[in-house]
């Protein structure tokens, strides 16, 4: 059942070939450069129109709507929010009808987001669900919604469920700033395109597995770690501390690089690993700076660089490289070499990856 894999969490982190691919696939025509989602095409003129959207989760289903926020403000110029589907429900939130509330669960049965969702729907949101599991609960309780084809996800450790999350919130983003106008044809033509480039490239990391096993060894020990990130980038960082957290029990905080010098900056020092994400975009150089002020206070910098990388490669202590993509789909690709890390300290630990102490699968109760 774990295909030759010794744990599930391995398994489904090297899934991710397919299961982005499982995600797009009769859903994004390259050759016609349409985006067809059945689950909300009646609702696509509203989102179009829509003056915000609200997006909720908890956990990984969080860190995706983090992302997705990124993403759809870039493309729609729409405004987003993201809120835990625990804060929102209890907070006496401001949504009314003309609200588009977005409910990411993989399980479909986490108690808090359904919670959330029977708010929103009571104030008289139109509400969509990205789900993994057909037929659930929050599947069936929102009003529309576009199903992650990640296939099932075994491992406490949400993995593959995380990128088709974010590869359901890239179609929905496209797919809307085109209609709207926000984003360019061109841009948009090149996403799709590069939409199907996706799965070599994954495929590329997982061949690093080996090399990602060796620096986790150095680390297995750490106490704390820090992941950082900027932009979309920055909920991958704080995916990368979580995956630590819940399945090594190494304390690990993500942050966007530039708070570093607001506080965090006094934990640095020769027992701190740091894994900052310095692909290539926007933000490279401020990445450059951040990555040398944590070296001149001695913390081991971990870096993940783009193949054609010039600075970091020679500053980083270690670099893990990652095919160039879009910028908005680099959060698919870095996440995996941060999966990676955390299972092989965790297993290097002695721990249980597929069934963390404290944890379940899904999270039923609040
Ligand atoms: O099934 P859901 O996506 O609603 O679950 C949400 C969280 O409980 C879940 O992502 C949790 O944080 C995972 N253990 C993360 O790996």
């Amino acid at each position: 059942e774990k295909g030759g894999f010794p744990h599930f969490m391995l398994k489904e982190i090297f899934e991710q070939v397919n299961s982005i691919y499982d995600t797009i696939r009769g859903r994004v025509n390259a050759e016609a450069s349409e985006i067809y989602l059945g689950g909300i095409s009646e609702i696509i003129p509203k989102m179009v129109n829509a003056h915000r959207i609200i997006i909720i989760g908890c956990g990984t289903s969080w860190h995706a709507g983090t992302v997705g926020e990124y993403i759809f403000e870039e493309f729609t110029r729409i405004p987003v929010e993201v809120e835990y589907a625990s804060e929102f429900r209890y907070r006496n939130p401001i949504v009314d009808a003309n609200d588009i509330v977005i409910a990411i669960s993989q399980s479909g049965e986490t108690a808090d987001t359904l919670a959330a969702i029977k708010y929103a729907k009571a104030h008289g949101a139109t509400v969509i669900g990205i789900c993994n599991v057909v037929g659930s609960s929050i599947a069936r309780e929102t009003d529309a919604g576009v199903y992650t084809h990640a296939g099932p996800e075994i491992g406490v450790a949400s993995t593959k469920a995380f990128t088709a999350q974010i590869s359901v919130l890239v179609m929905m983003a496209l797919q809307i700033g085109h209609r709207k106008g926000t984003l360019s044809d061109e841009l948009y033509k090149k996403y799709i395109q590069e939409l199907y480039n996706l799965p070599d490239k994954v495929k590329a990391i997982l061949e690093k597995n080996d090399k990602i096993k060796e620096i986790a060894a150095i680390y297995k020990d750490s106490t704390n770690a820090i992941y950082l990130g900027r932009g979309c980038q920055f909920p991958v960082a704080l995916e990368g501390a979580l995956k630590l957290k819940e399945i090594s029990y190494i304390h690990a905080e993500g942050y966007p690089a530039a708070e570093m010098k607001h506080g965090p900056i006094a934990l640095i020092d020769e027992n701190m690993p740091v894994f900052a994400i310095a692909t290539n975009d926007n933000y490279y150089d401020k990445i450059v700076s951040n990555i040398k002020e944590i070296q001149s206070r001695k913390g081991h910098v971990i870096a993940l660089v783009n193949d054609n990388d010039t600075q970091v490669k020679k500053l980083a202590e270690h670099v893990i490289e990652i095919p160039e993509t879009l910028e908005y789909l680099s959060p698919l690709l870095n996440v995996i070499p941060l999966q990676l890390i955390s299972y092989h300290i965790a297993v290097m630990r002695g721990c249980n990856v597929d069934m963390p102490r404290n944890l379940a699968k899904s999270v039923t109760v609040e």
